[in-house]
């Protein structure tokens, strides 16, 4: 169980993330793929439908899972999740891939993350699980504090993380979400840790050198038995 660290210079970070799941995909069209929103994977997202045309490969057999979602915001919201990540990619690819999602305008909370779970042992499960990193160590909502094997469910935002929302428009920003859990994550049989920018160094330390525990939930990931964070050279530095 080794956290591998992969560490590309900042101007080729990107081309480097987009080559290698460009690759990927090509690999599996059919695969299944859990992606984040938040700024850190827009240059890869910007990349990726250009080079899966380039190798004339398809999304249409894909299926996307999103990682998170916002409460409070209404269907269409452009600070949603949803609405962020179909803008960012989904709908720049030419064949729309199959996109699985929390239902938080059909269902409560509670039963938009059942049935998101259940969505996912429909399709028998993900690939290859892609996150951010939080400048406080979060996972998608898996805010400090939340067990390792903390399930998919409703949560309070921490304060840093409502406020990413603000950008988007969304003023007051939403306190609450639904998140991929902390457990299924560290279920998926291969994790990819993107982390970016000299905002990212500290915590990027602590999820790496400090103690394994709730305070970093990024931390857990070096228990994970596949999983790599793809950093630039400005998040590790030291
Ligand atoms: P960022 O957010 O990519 O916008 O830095 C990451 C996160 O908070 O999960």
């Amino acid at each position: 169980m080794t956290l591998r660290v992969e560490v590309f210079a900042s101007a080729d970070w990107a081309d480097r993330v987009a080559g290698r799941l460009a690759e990927r995909i090509a690999a599996d069209p059919s695969m299944r793929l859990c992606l984040p929103t938040g700024s850190t994977p827009l240059p890869v997202y910007e990349r990726l439908p250009a080079l899966l045309r380039e190798r004339d490969v398809s999304t249409a057999e894909a299926t996307v899972v999103l990682l998170d979602e916002y409460l409070g915001l209404p269907a269409g919201h452009p600070a949603r999740c949803d609405a962020t990540l179909r803008r960012a990619l989904l709908d720049r690819f030419d064949a729309a891939p199959a996109f699985v999602r929390f239902e938080v305008d059909e269902l409560d909370p509670a039963a938009a993350c059942q049935a998101f779970s259940a969505a996912l042992d429909r399709i028998g499960g993900l690939d290859l699980v892609l996150l951010g990193l939080g400048t406080n160590g979060h996972l998608g909502m898996n805010e400090p504090g939340s067990p390792v094997d903390a399930p998919t469910r409703p949560v309070e935002l921490a304060p840093e993380t409502a406020s990413a929302a603000r950008g988007y428009g969304a003023d007051p920003p939403p306190t609450r979400g639904v998140t991929f859990g902390m457990g299924p994550i560290m279920a998926a049989p291969e994790v990819w840790l993107l982390a970016t920018g000299e905002r990212k160094a500290a915590v990027l330390q602590r999820a790496l050198n400090g103690p394994i525990d709730p305070d970093c939930p990024a931390s857990y990931l070096r228990l994970h038995p596949n999983a790599a964070i793809l950093a630039d050279d400005d998040a590790a530095r030291a």
